[in-house]
């Protein structure tokens, strides 16, 4: 029983300690990130700020030594009636320049200051941008983690300044405590313990005050997030129409109210403890500096320190007691920031998902077929099988169409084909090549899409179509061809500026479209492309089935010898297809030319049957 007691206390012990470690752990790697971070920003700037940081510090302590030594002299010169000898002149002008000099070095450190802080700020979002684009793959995009972390990333770019700023203060008040306690062992040996002990009491409170202040934000996380996701709600063009005709804007005004009044309360708790806790330990702190001012008088009285002594002990107390504390503000909150920054940093450490080839080849064209061999796939971190073992093949210069229910597959074997997530087992091949072993730039450089849920990119129109092959994008005569290719020539010709009219309403000036004129852009954009493979997922869910049928017809014609993958849910369309695929619940139900899935009469022949009537009557 005694045996269980010991080591349940034991484990407390470790896990306090552990706790503590690791904080402590952490606050180092977090600053040592962060300066990492601003010294790539600009080297010259932050020696600059780090020399400046040194000098400002280290002042009290100088001056308050110079004081001592001048004191002295003047003692010595009173008493002797000496004349003044230059050393004393030296001593005095010194001093008076140690009190001046931080004032002259304010306004040069307020300016490196604003400069690395901009400067830092402008990297860390051209940092987060480049993450972005560094994972290749969707996987992380489909978690809501993912966005958490990319909404604090937001919230929070300057993160990093403001631990700077925290690191800087807590060293400059690290050296000038060092610096003055350094002073008083002069006085006695005893004073620099004794001062550390009697601030003791005060720096534990300071320090589990901060520990309790951060353990009730990050406890409170999920509730501030509601909080944000209230406010947001409101101003949020997805949800604003209905907020309004549903009359529901006072309702998430008050479940704000009410949500805000349960977390102020836990805030004020913190805060209030906090207020008590100060002033019991600035009380205490005092006594304990009284009792010292006594001592130091005492044995100034015995003769044992000069006059110069107590000067400098009484000139640097005051400064002792604000370094102190603000020493334990300062590390406290850098402590508490750790975890901020951890989450922060959190963002720059996930890496690519995607498979990648010691040696990846370029994919130029498609010689014999795209083959999708044994191919399962559940998307990640979801538990639903999308496919099980699936094997089919696209013939180079074949157009393949992919029927099936809404859910049933299609769009994920686009995505896959594009390699936005690898196979969770099988492979896909191209001319008997794994599709990994293709580097990932060639490959999708020769894809052009159409997405079902294309992009409206707030450019201008030209810009829109001319990203399809971004180094062309500037290649007016291409971007002309590719808008009559995909008949957004004639959307273009009725803005007011053409090409330079700037897209959506996003931006001050700019021109929204109806969902057919968006799509005609996206479309011109894929015809940008030199493309191998064509993939239109549902692109023409807009149009009528007639101009659909037309579309296709010229895509046809306009892509002939493209490998294509066609998705739609008109059968007009899909029996131009090469060959058709019938896919449902994650199997191959059918495949063949639209005739012989007729003639099969089964799954197709009884879909296209119904469509082909609802059209007859
Ligand atoms: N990012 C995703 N994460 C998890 N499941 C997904 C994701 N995208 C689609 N799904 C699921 O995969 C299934 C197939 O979706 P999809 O390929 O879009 O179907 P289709 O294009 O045939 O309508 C659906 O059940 C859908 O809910
Ligand atoms: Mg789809």
């Amino acid at each position: 029983m005694l045996g269980y007691t010991a080591s349940k206390r034991n484990i407390t012990m470790f896990k306090k300690l552990l706790s503590w470690k690791t904080r402590v752990v952490d606050t180092v790697k977090m600053s040592l990130k962060s300066l990492a971070l601003i010294w790539w920003t600009s080297p010259k700037l932050t020696i600059l700020m780090l020399l400046t940081l040194v000098i400002s510090s280290s002042l009290t302590a100088i001056s308050a030594w110079l004081l001592k030594r001048l004191v002295n002299d003047v003692v010595v010169i009173v008493k002797t009636g000496n004349p003044l000898d230059n050393t004393t002149i030296v001593l005095g002008i010194s001093c008076i320049l140690c009190n001046i000099l931080p004032f002259i070095l304010e306004p040069g450190t307020g300016a490196i200051r604003s400069t690395l802080s901009d400067l830092l700020i402008a990297d860390i979002d051209k940092k987060v941008m480049k993450q972005a684009s560094k994972l290749t793959g969707l996987a992380y995009f489909d978690k809501s983690q993912f966005y958490d972390r990319l909404r604090f990333l937001q919230g929070n770019t300057t993160l990093p300044e403001s631990t700077i700023w925290l690191l800087s203060s807590t060293l400059s008040n690290g050296i000038t405590l060092i610096s003055l306690l350094s002073l008083t062992i002069v006085i006695s040996p005893f004073i620099p313990f004794a001062m550390v002990l009697v601030a003791l009491p005060h720096l534990c409170a300071e320090y589990r005050h901060h520990k309790h202040a951060y353990d009730t934000t990050w406890d409170q996380m999920p509730e501030s997030r509601q909080l944000g996701y209230f406010h947001g709600l409101l101003f949020n063009i997805k949800s604003v129409r209905e907020i309004k005709l549903f009359n529901v804007g006072a309702h998430f005004i008050n479940r704000y109210r009410e949500l805000f009044d349960t977390v102020f309360k836990r805030v004020l708790s913190v805060k209030t403890s906090h207020t008590k806790s100060t002033v019991l330990f600035t009380l205490l702190h005092g006594v304990g500096l009284t009792l010292l001012y006594i001592y130091v008088v005492l044995i100034s009285l015995q003769g044992k320190i000069t006059v110069g002594d107590v000067a400098m002990y009484f000139s640097i107390v005051a400064g002792l007691q604000r370094t102190f504390w603000s020493l334990t503000q300062k590390a406290g909150q850098l402590m508490g920031s750790s975890i901020d920054f951890h989450t922060f940093w959190s963002f720059f450490e996930l890496t690519p998902t995607l498979k990648t080839a010691a040696s990846p080849q370029e994919f130029s064209h498609i010689n014999r077929a795209v083959e999708f061999r044994n191919v399962s796939f559940r998307y990640p971190g979801s538990e639903e099988t999308i496919f099980s073992n699936i094997s089919f093949s696209i013939n180079a210069g074949e157009t393949l169409a992919i029927v099936g229910e809404n859910g049933a597959g299609k769009t994920t074997l686009v995505k896959l084909l594009c390699r936005f997530y690898d196979p969770t087992a099988g492979q896909i091949f191209i001319d008997n090549i794994a599709l990994h072993q293709y580097r990932l730039g060639s490959l999708r450089q020769k894809i052009a899409p159409v997405f079902q849920d294309f992009s409206h990119f707030f450019l201008t129109a030209g810009e829109n179509i001319g990203i399809g092959d971004v180094e062309q994008v500037n290649n007016e005569p291409a971007v002309i061809q590719a808008a009559a290719q995909g008949q957004a020539d004639t959307v273009i010709s009725q803005l007011s500026d053409g090409y330079e009219t700037l897209l959506g309403r996003h931006f001050d000036g700019g021109t929204d479209l109806s969902g057919g004129e968006w799509q005609k852009i996206a479309i011109s954009r894929a015809f940008m492309r030199d493309a191998k493979i064509l993939i239109l997922d549902e692109p023409t869910a807009a149009l009528d089935a007639e101009s659909e049928h037309a579309l296709f017809q010229r895509f046809k014609i306009l892509t002939e010898g493209v490998t294509t993958l066609l998705i739609s849910h008109r059968f007009s369309t899909v029996r131009m297809a090469d060959r058709i695929l019938v896919i449902d619940k994650g199997k191959i139900l059918e495949e063949g030319t639209h005739e012989q899935l007729i003639n099969k009469s089964g799954k197709y022949a009884t879909l296209y049957g119904i469509q082909s009537e609802k059209y007859q009557s």
